[in-house]
């Protein structure tokens, strides 16, 4: 069946069984492949998006349940001007990412946090970011949300 939705702003027409996840659209179909399988059980977060603003875990979303609606990935996640988001600035600047193939994930889920709460707190970060990397890079993306939400000198206390 033919399911018709938006990926970063543009109307797009996948063919596919109802059934199909989302990140295998995504990547296959569209060739959108910044998001990324780790565990297929949405328990990693690697292939987090952004289905109607909310933070999405891809593998596990069956393409049907994005039919007429909007999903952004890391690819089309920009400022208002076009250039890089300000999370993406923050994630360079930090140099955040070791092998990086967990990041573009974190990096939703960074991004959908802040959009709901502003500057998070060390306790709403805990709370909110549940991505695994399995680099261990925590602590610089603590640092990275940190500077991005203008909490610079909690960023460099918190810095490791
Ligand atoms: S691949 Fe989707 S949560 Fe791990
Ligand atoms: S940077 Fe390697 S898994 Fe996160």
């Amino acid at each position: 069946m033919a399911i018709a939705f938006s990926v970063n702003g543009k109307p797009v027409s996948v063919e596919a069984d109802a059934d199909t996840p989302l990140l295998w659209a995504l990547r296959d179909d569209l060739g959108l492949t910044g998001t990324k399988f780790g565990c297929g059980i949405a328990a990693c977060g690697a292939c987090s998006v952004h289905v109607d603003g909310a933070v999405t875990r891809s593998c596990s979303v069956p393409i049907s349940d994005v039919a007429g609606k909007s999903v952004t990935t890391i690819e089309g996640l920009k400022a208002a001007d076009g250039t890089l988001h300000k999370v993406q600035q923050a994630w360079i600047e930090a140099q955040v990412p070791q092998c990086g193939y967990c990041q573009s994930g974190q990096i939703m889920a960074a991004v959908a946090l802040i959009e709901q709460v502003g500057s998070p707190s060390d306790a709403q970060i805990d709370d909110a970011m549940t991505n695994i990397c399995r680099c261990g890079t925590y602590p610089r993306i603590r640092t990275a949300i940190l500077a991005a939400t203008g909490q610079a000198a909690a960023a460099q206390q918190g810095e490791a």
